[in-house]
């Protein structure tokens, strides 16, 4: 299992999130037992350095980074990833195969997040040491396959271990995982309710308040699908997208609009990321109560399953 390879106490791990996953949140995970993350999506080389460096004086856990493909800043931010050494990596949004070797000569796990089999079977090759299988349920940047779809086809495609995300909140989920063949889990969207994430008031509510359908996938007419909160700003932005705008006026209305969301609170204009899961997420908690919690469910989960398949007579 993933707590073994990593020499964590649970199977988790904590989904990089852009201006949320800090230094302080990504230690409070990894302090509570699962695998924390720091996400740089949104930060200079300068800000990544000061981040890995704080995490370190906050925890003597293992934890993450995660370097979001699309940041300008990806080269100087794996150097410095090289340079300071953390357990593990991780890789959103893109192919990261050209900074692999270097990593792993520093003894730093590499960890991508694979949206196809495809990605997965080149990643692979390329010298990863594990994936990240993510389903399009997931909040923020997703693929088109769902988890239940994705999880056991990449598990047949590839020989390095799979961790699954998208979708997973509770023990149900995490036992389907390893049904499909995953050692472990991402979760975010869960996370975002936690006593601990730094993240406005009104956002945490917004996952509290949410149901089922309240989510939408912008930006697939530009190749960059994003799991958002129906809201003004989706909505504008798809009908821009119905309209065949061009990638920049796109942009135009996404620029800092996840700090809107993340700090102004703003649940109308900002860029709401949740995935949706975010409807079954009913209670705040502190993050070792949500990982207690999921754990001993699964628990629980895995002994009915396992009473319902001996009692039944298949025969
Ligand atoms: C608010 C938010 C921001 C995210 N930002 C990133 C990111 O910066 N980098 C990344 O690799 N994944 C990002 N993700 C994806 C998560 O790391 C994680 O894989 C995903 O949330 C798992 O699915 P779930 O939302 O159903 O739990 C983000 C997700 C959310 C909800």
């Amino acid at each position: 299992m993933l707590n073994q390879l990593l020499k964590i106490k649970y199977p988790i791990i904590q989904g990089a999130m852009a201006n949320i996953a800090t230094a302080k949140f990504a230690a409070a995970v990894s302090n509570a037992g699962a695998l924390g993350v720091i996400g740089t999506g949104a930060m200079t080389p300068e800000l990544a350095r000061a981040a890995i460096e704080e995490c370190r004086t906050l925890t003597t856990q293992p934890f993450a980074v995660n370097v979001m493909l699309m940041n300008p800043h990806s080269d100087a931010i794996m150097d410095i990833i090289c340079e300071l050494k953390p357990a593990v990596v991780t890789t959103g949004a893109g192919n990261p195969g050209k900074y692999i070797e270097k990593l792993k000569a520093n003894g730093i796990l590499v960890v991508p997040i694979v949206p196809t089999v495809a990605l997965a079977r080149r990643m692979e090759q390329a010298g990863a040491d594990m994936l990240i299988v993510e389903g399009t349920e997931a909040g923020g940047h997703v693929g088109e396959l769902t988890t239940m779809a994705l999880v056991p086809q990449v598990f047949d495609a590839v020989k390095i271990p799979i961790i699954a995300a998208g979708g997973i909140a509770d023990g149900r989920g995490y036992v389907a995982a390893l049904a499909l063949g995953a050692i472990g889990v991402q979760v975010g969207t869960c996370l975002l309710v936690a006593d601990e994430c730094p993240i406005h008031e009104n956002y945490k509510q917004a996952i509290l308040d949410a149901k089922d359908t309240d989510t939408v996938v912008t930006g697939r007419s530009v190749s960059a699908p994003v799991r958002i909160k129906k809201n003004a700003m989706s909505q504008k932005y798809l009908k821009l997208e119905q309209a065949g705008a061009v990638r920049d006026d796109l942009e135009k209305l996404t620029l800092g609009s996840l700090r809107k969301a993340v700090f102004d609170g703003d649940m109308e204009n900002g860029s709401v990321m949740m995935g949706q899961i975010a409807g079954m997420v009913k209670e705040r908690k502190s993050l070792a109560q949500i990982f207690a919690d999921m754990t001993k469910n699964a628990k629980q989960v895995y002994a009915q399953i396992h009473t319902n398949v001996n009692g039944d007579d298949y025969a």
